[in-house]
C-alpha cells in the first residue's frame, strides 16, 4: 500500500508520453512529407514509388517518376510496351532488376488478376521484385491495411529506438526488429503512421547527425538517453568486395557507336553496352584492333585507350578501361545481330547505363575526342 502511495506521488509530476505510434503520427501531421506526386495516388503510382524509393532518395526519385507515369500511365500501359522501353525509362537510376520485375508484374497482373492491382498482402507479396516490406508498405499506403514495414530508415529508427545492437541484416536481429515493428503497430491511422516512420528516418533520425533534440520519440529514445546513437545501427561487418575488370570496345564511325544488348540476367541484365573484353583476352598478338576485326569485321584506323575507372556495385568492383576504336566501315551482318549501330545522341536516351552514359556524353561533347 505504502509503495502504491509513493508511486502515486513519484509519477504525480510526471507528464504520460504518448504511445510511440500517437506521437509518429502526430509528427508526421505537422512535419513530415506531404505533396509526395504518389502520395493520395492510385495503387499503381504508389508501387511503382516504392520500387524506385527501394535503393534511391526522394530527390532523385521524383523526375523519373513523373517521366514514367507520363509514358505508362496504367498498368496495362505498362505491360503492352516492350522492356526496352521500361528500361529507357529507368536508365540512370540503376538497379534494373526493378525495372524488369516491376514490367514482368505488370504482366502477371493483366494475366492472374486482370489488370486490378492486387489487393491481398499474399497476393502483393508474390508479384516480382516485392519483399516483405515493400509488400507491407503498398498495402498500409494504399489499401490502409495493418501490416508492419521494415525498410533501412526503419530499421535505423527501432534499432536506435530500443538500442538493439548488432547488424540488421542478420537473421537474429532482423527477426527482433520484424517483431518490434509489428508491436508498436497503431489500430488505426497505419497509412500515416507509416510514412510517418519513412519520413522519421530520413528527416529526422538520419545516419549522420540525426537531430534527437527535435525528435518525438527522444523522451525514451534508449540509444539518446544512453548515447549510443553514433554507435547505432551496428554497421555491417567489413568485408572486402572482389575486383573485376573489363575492357570496353568504343567502336565509333563518325558520330555513330556500336552497342550490344547484355543478356536478359546478370548485372546491367537488358541494356546496352559497346561490346566488352576480358583484358586477359587482348595481347600483343590480338591487340584490340586484331581483335574487333576477328569479332566485328570492323577496320580500326586510329585507337586510343582512355584511363581507367572504376564502377562499385553491390558485390563488387568493376574496373572498367574504354579503348576508342575509330573505324572506317560498318559490317552489315552486325545489324541483324543483337548488336547495333545507332547515333551516339539516340545512344544516350536508350536503355544503357550511367557509366556508359557518361562516357558518351563526354565523347559527345569533345572532352573524350580522338
Ligand atoms: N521511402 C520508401 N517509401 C517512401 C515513401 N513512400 N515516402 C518517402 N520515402 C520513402
Ligand atoms: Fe533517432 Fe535520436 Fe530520435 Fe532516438 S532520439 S529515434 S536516435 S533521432
Amino acid at each position: 500500500m505504502r509503495d502504491k502511495v509513493y508511486a502515486l506521488i513519484k509519477n504525480r509530476n510526471k507528464p504520460r508520453l504518448e504511445l510511440f505510434a500517437h506521437r509518429i503520427i502526430a509528427w508526421q501531421q505537422q512535419h513530415g512529407r506531404h505533396g509526395l506526386p504518389w502520395q493520395g495516388a492510385d495503387v499503381y503510382r504508389i508501387w511503382l514509388s516504392e520500387i524506385m524509393l527501394q535503393q534511391t532518395q526522394v530527390v532523385t526519385v521524383i523526375p523519373y517518376y513523373l517521366r514514367f507515369v507520363a509514358r505508362f500511365p496504367t498498368i496495362a500501359a505498362l505491360a503492352a510496351d516492350s522492356e526496352d522501353a521500361v528500361l529507357a525509362h529507368w536508365s540512370g537510376l540503376g538497379y534494373y532488376s526493378r525495372a524488369r520485375n516491376l514490367h514482368r508484374a505488370a504482366q502477371l497482373i493483366m494475366q492472374r488478376h486482370e489488370g486490378k492491382f492486387p489487393q491481398h498482402f499474399e497476393d502483393i507479396l508474390a508479384l516480382p521484385g516485392i519483399g516483405r516490406s515493400t509488400a507491407a508498405a503498398i498495402s498500409a499506403l494504399a489499401f490502409h491495411e495493418r501490416c508492419a514495414i521494415l525498410d533501412g530508415n526503419v530499421k535505423r529508427v527501432l534499432t536506435r529506438y530500443h538500442a538493439i545492437e548488432g547488424y540488421t541484416g542478420e537473421k537474429k536481429i532482423e527477426a527482433q526488429l520484424w517483431q518490434q515493428a509489428e508491436a508498436l503497430l497503431p489500430q488505426r491511422n497505419v497509412a500515416v503512421y507509416t510514412q510517418g516512420l519513412m519520413d522519421l528516418g530520413a528527416l529526422i533520425c538520419s545516419r549522420s547527425k540525426p537531430q534527437c533534440p527535435i525528435c518525438p520519440l527522444q523522451a525514451d529514445c534508449a540509444a539518446y538517453q544512453n548515447e549510443w546513437v553514433a554507435q547505432l545501427p551496428t554497421p555491417r561487418p567489413r568485408k572486402v568486395l572482389p575486383e573485376k575488370h573489363s575492357t570496353f570496345l568504343l567502336l565509333l564511325n563518325g558520330s555513330d557507336i556500336l552497342l550490344e544488348k547484355r543478356p536478359g540476367s546478370g548485372i546491367w541484365g537488358g541494356l546496352w553496352c559497346p561490346p566488352q573484353v576480358d583484358p586477359g583476352i587482348l595481347s600483343t598478338a590480338t591487340n584490340p584492333s586484331t581483335y574487333c576485326l576477328q569479332h566485328f569485321g570492323t577496320e580500326i584506323i586510329h585507337t586510343l585507350a582512355l584511363s581507367t575507372f572504376t564502377h562499385t556495385f553491390t558485390h563488387f568492383k568493376l574496373h572498367i578501361t574504354p579503348i576508342l576504336l575509330q573505324v572506317i566501315n560498318k559490317p552489315t551482318q552486325i545489324q541483324e545481330s543483337d548488336m547495333v549501330w545507332v547515333n551516339v545522341s539516340d545512344a544516350l536516351r536508350a536503355a544503357i547505363p550511367t557509366p556508359v552514359s557518361k562516357l558518351l556524353q563526354e565523347i559527345q561533347t569533345g572532352r573524350r575526342a580522338l
